[in-house]
């Protein structure tokens, strides 16, 4: 549909990135989409053409954020009008339930900061005269059959996920850091290896009850994961926003995402060791041989002191990774390579991108 140009090597829908009013709430699925432009016409009004980038990026990825956590709180959340739309899956709860008994507050508290946090990004856009962000033509993907879920196009797939956990070392490591090219071992290596569910995909799902637990355990890595990521790509954007306020909207929305962050990789912690026997997806004892020690004991949560811009310096306690070379597409092909936009569309990926380039070539 509509004209189309080229960016480099991906041929990119110019009308891709739809853009229009504050209407559509996330998790409903939305029609209207009169009066959009493309992103190559926007118009970026007070703002300058990368602080608009930047920002619409991030609003990008927090709605894609939403929907994702959107689709937890249907299922294992609170269901009240702060955040409607499911009703709720009892078995599923009371397995998150497992790792702590507030995980349906924590679900349902995440699910609404993100909601506010892609809300107020498009109002901030438009305050400004620039366009803000509407990905609701790219709500295709199936819900589950779950009972408690709604039956709506989803942006996000939480149902065959490829869970990194190396966050989980990269934080307990002493001595290296991704921005200085280090790597880091997974806390759970099958997740980082198959496709597996985090929510239940039915209610075959629901049992037999090792199996539902390895769904709520792979959830509570992938909340973590998640949310690792907004704690880095905050202040790595930041670097490059040349206004002070708009700065000041990425300084106080992203140790948000370091809050969930912190919760979640304490929940993580208390994720039973388990095989699930219809997959084999195994759930190490992380305090045990042949992990436990400085970089998997599952209460060391507090970052520990590495190596930050030059290994002469001393260890200092730091978010990690925060470089801000290529640092939105990063978060783009992160995302992807967890799985969560198996089935998307070849315009929704070219759209994707192409907001992650526009946001990467700001300050440049
Ligand atoms: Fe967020
Ligand atoms: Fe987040």
């Amino acid at each position: 549909m509509g004209e189309t140009s080229t960016h480099g090597d991906v041929r990119t829908s110019r009308r891709a990135f739809v853009v229009g009013g504050l209407g559509a709430a996330a998790g409903v699925a939305a029609g209207g989409l009169a009066g959009a432009v493309s992103v190559a016409d926007a118009a970026n009004g007070d703002l300058s053409s990368g602080d608009a980038a930047i920002l619409r990026f991030l609003s990008a990825l927090e709605i894609l954020e939403t929907d994702l956590w959107q689709q937890y709180n249907e299922l294992g959340g609170i269901q009240d009008r702060e955040v409607p739309g499911g009703s709720g899956n009892p078995a599923y709860t009371a397995a998150l339930a497992v790792l702590d008994s507030d995980m349906a507050q924590y679900i349902h508290d995440n699910t609404e900061d993100e909601h506010s946090h892609f809300t107020f990004l498009n109002a901030y856009l438009r305050a400004h005269g620039a366009q803000g962000v509407n990905l609701d033509r790219f709500r295709t993907l199936p819900s589950s059959k779950a009972t408690g879920a709604q039956q709506i196009g989803r942006l996000t797939n939480l149902m065959e996920l490829t869970v990194d956990t190396s966050w989980w070392t990269r934080y307990r490591s002493g001595h290296g850091n991704p921005d200085l090219g280090d790597t880091f071992p997974q806390a759970v290596p099958d997740l980082a290896k198959g496709k597996f569910p985090a929510i239940p995909r039915s209610d075959a799902d629901l049992a037999p009850k090792k199996h539902l637990q390895a769904i709520a355990n792979t959830a509570g890595f992938h909340f973590a994961f998640i949310e690792q990521g907004g704690t880095s790509l905050y202040p790595s954007l930041a670097q490059r926003v040349q206004d002070p306020e708009a700065l000041r909207v990425l300084l106080s929305i992203g140790p948000t995402e370091t809050m969930h962050f912190q919760t979640w990789q304490d929940k993580a912690g208390n994720a039973p060791p388990l095989t699930d026997p219809t997959n084999g997806l195994t759930f190490p004892d992380l305090n045990a041989p042949p992990f436990g020690g400085q970089i998997f004991q599952t209460n060391l949560i507090m970052p520990e002191p590495t190596a930050f811009l030059s290994r002469k310096f001393p260890a200092v306690s730091i978010i990690r990774p925060t470089d801000t070379q290529g640092a939105a597409m990063g978060a783009a092909r992160a995302l992807t390579a967890d799985g969560l936009f198996r089935g998307q569309s070849a315009d929704f990926f070219a759209t994707l991108h192409h907001l992650a380039r526009q946001a990467d070539a700001a300050g440049s």
